[in-house]
């Protein structure tokens, strides 16, 4: 079996049972597998992939080295939106013509590094960065491949708060001023014009979102092309949906289908951006039950992970499947599997029909390889959950467990607070 799944119900993956793993590694953990993440590239490598066309693994959704390292040797090329994303990848071997570089507001150190490093494409987002760049390329004598990231006025995704492609986002160019930007960038004659991006989103099911925004972005490509400018390759972006109430995916047939409606017969180059797809389903946070507390009607299952570990719940009202790791007796009272911060929106999920637990037992929240680690914090003091990686039936540790001194030791007290007169403590 791969991924996650039960044997004699007890809560598994690939062959490793979560209680041997919490026991070795502890709690708060992300656990992954790498024979998860390998298979949901391959199906979508499966149904997209053929010559002229490529596969970027958005980094955004976990950015652990060890997981780049992985997607790196499946063939995989990266998107990345910052410089720390862009030494992370190549620190997992990724070569700077391999990444596209995304973001509304990329800054001049950050750009002018991508751009002396050879960064494959820069997918530009507004008229001031596209003269920021012009400009950063006269300076360096390098001349970067720019893509223009277009606003096709689409709202998809699965939230407010991830949904990019309306116009009243700040995200993107609006089509009315993508033709003269893109004869701008043309003109220069310092940029290479490489083509067109869009990303309307992320946790999109419905795939008619997909159709209705990359046809507008053909219809502007064929547009430019007609008037005599080289549009080579449109990225597609990234935002396939995962159904976290299963842990299925958006039909990726169906996918690869509407791509062909839009671009069939073209020789467009194209590039998708997937995050969530390559990684959610490959994922859990691990964590332990320090209490069970019955209120009058509910039972609030507190756990040892919480929204600091895994803030999506919170944030986004989003729905991830808790699990039991062991077989337990049901229990018929709905409960609240909330975590330790001082905040009542600091729950995993809630009125949740939880088998019986006690102090001890493991609960696993489900579909987290995606925003959960890279989206951690240390709030309320808390270290950093630790990251393992099970590969071919072995956990391994992927990130270095953080200690409350590496905490403390990241602050510094400035000597000039001696400056203030010292009381004598309260009573
Ligand atoms: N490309 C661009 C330009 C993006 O901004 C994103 C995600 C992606 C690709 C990948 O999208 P995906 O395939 O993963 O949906 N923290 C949120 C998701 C934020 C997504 C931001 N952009 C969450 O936890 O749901």
């Amino acid at each position: 079996m791969t991924g996650f799944y039960r044997d004699q119900g007890q809560l598994c993956v690939d062959g490793v049972s979560l209680t041997d793993i919490a026991s070795t590694f502890g709690t708060p953990c992300y656990v992954y597998s790498a024979a998860k993440m390998a298979a949901s590239y391959q199906a979508i490598a499966e149904v997209f992939l053929s010559p002229g066309r490529r596969i970027h693994y958005a980094m955004k959704a976990n950015a652990n080295l060890a997981v780049l390292k992985l997607f790196q040797r499946l063939g995989a090329h990266v998107d990345l939106v910052s410089i720390g994303e862009y030494h992370r990848a190549l620190a997992a071997g990724f070569t700077p013509d391999q990444m596209v570089f995304s973001g509304v507001g990329k800054t001049g150190d950050e750009l002018r590094e991508a751009i002396i490093g050879g960064i494959g494409q820069i997918n530009a987002e507004s008229a001031a960065e596209v003269d920021h760049i012009i400009a950063l390329a006269k300076e360096t004598g390098v001349m970067p491949s720019v893509a223009l990231r277009i606003n096709p006025d689409v709202a998809a995704g699965g939230h407010a708060k991830i949904s990019t492609g309306g116009s009243d986002t700040k995200f993107g160019i609006p089509g009315t001023e993508a033709e003269a930007i893109y004869r701008r960038m043309t003109d220069s004659q310092v940029i290479r014009a490489s083509g067109l991006a869009v990303h309307i989103g992320s946790q999109i099911m419905n795939l008619n979102a997909f159709a209705t925004a990359w046809q507008y972005m053909r219809d502007l490509a064929d547009r430019l092309r007609s008037q005599g400018y080289l549009v080579p390759s449109l990225d597609l972006g990234g935002g396939i949906g995962v159904d976290y109430s299963d842990g299925s995916t958006a039909d990726l047939a169906a996918f690869a289908d509407t791509v062909e409606t839009v671009f069939g017969g073209s020789d467009y180059h194209l590039a998708i951006e997937p995050g969530r797809l390559l990684v959610a389903e490959a994922g859990c946070l691990l964590t332990r039950v320090i209490y069970v507390k019955d209120g009058e009607d509910k039972r609030f299952i507190i756990v040892d992970g919480a929204m600091n570990d895994l803030i999506r719940p919170t944030l986004y009202e989003s729905f991830h499947r808790i699990e039991a790791v062991g077989d337990h007796p049901a229990h018929s009272i709905p409960a609240d599997i909330v975590g330790p911060v001082c905040e009542t929106g600091d729950y995993l999920g809630l009125g949740r029909e939880m088998p019986s637990l006690k102090t001890g037992d493991l609960v696993a929240v489900m579909s987290a390889g995606a925003y959960g680690a890279v989206m951690r914090s240390n709030y309320n003091s808390r270290p950093l959950a630790s990251e393992v990686m099970v590969i071919n039936g072995t956990p391994h540790r992927i990130s270095k467990p953080q200690q409350i001194s590496d905490l403390l030791a990241a602050d510094i007290i400035p000597s000039a607070i001696a400056d203030f007169p010292a009381s004598a403590p309260q009573e």
